[in-house]
């Protein structure tokens, strides 16, 4: 009678993981076309004071627009830089947007972010049909975008960005 118990037992288990294992397949196979990037970063954060940062990724970003847009890029090539640049400006906004600290924590922050985000995917498109009269007034929409925060954040210590 015991060993019965205990065969039915070890059945059941095994079923169990049975079908544990064919579920755990198939919600695999169902999720993975449609598999988006995890929500949460899975490092810890910034490390970077926001001042560092600013003078190593947004800083270059506007002198080089700068230099790129001074006359009107002649090859395909040239309009490939400033349209990898602009974009560089959209990854440099998310950056932006995951920072720590006290101003980056208002509301107002992500707002901000996200105008320097979309004013970098305006130049983006602009730049990939190489209309430079429109490249150049996105561009400087983009510095108006830098400009705002700095505004908004501290206007007597922050910089004013000359296009
Ligand atoms: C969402 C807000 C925000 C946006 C957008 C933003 N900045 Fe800043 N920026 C700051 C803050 C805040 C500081 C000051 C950080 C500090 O001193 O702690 C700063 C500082 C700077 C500094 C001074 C760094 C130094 O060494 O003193 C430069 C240069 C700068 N930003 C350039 C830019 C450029 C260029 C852009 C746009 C491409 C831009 N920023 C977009 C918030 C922003």
């Amino acid at each position: 009678m015991r060993k019965w118990i205990v065969a039915i037992a070890v059945l059941a288990a095994l079923a169990g993981a049975g079908a544990w294992n064919l579920s755990g397949v198939y919600a695999q196979e169902a999720a993975a076309p449609a598999a988006a990037p995890a929500a949460a970063p899975v490092f810890p954060g910034p490390v970077m004071e926001t001042e560092r940062f600013m003078k190593k990724f947004a800083d270059p970003l506007v002198e080089n627009l700068k230099t790129l847009l001074a006359q009107e890029p002649a090859t395909p090539r040239d309009w490939r830089k400033v349209e990898d640049e602009a974009g560089s400006g959209a990854e440099v906004a998310v950056l932006v947007g995951i920072r720590v600290g006290e101003h980056e924590s208002k509301p107002e922050w992500q707002e901000m972010t996200k105008a320097m985000y979309d004013a970098s995917v305006a130049l983006t498109a602009s730049a990939a049909k190489k209309d430079y009269a429109d490249t150049k007034a996105k561009y400087e929409a983009l510095v108006q975008s830098c400009n705002a925060c700095h505004q908004k954040i501290d206007p007597d210590t922050l910089p004013v960005i000359e296009p």
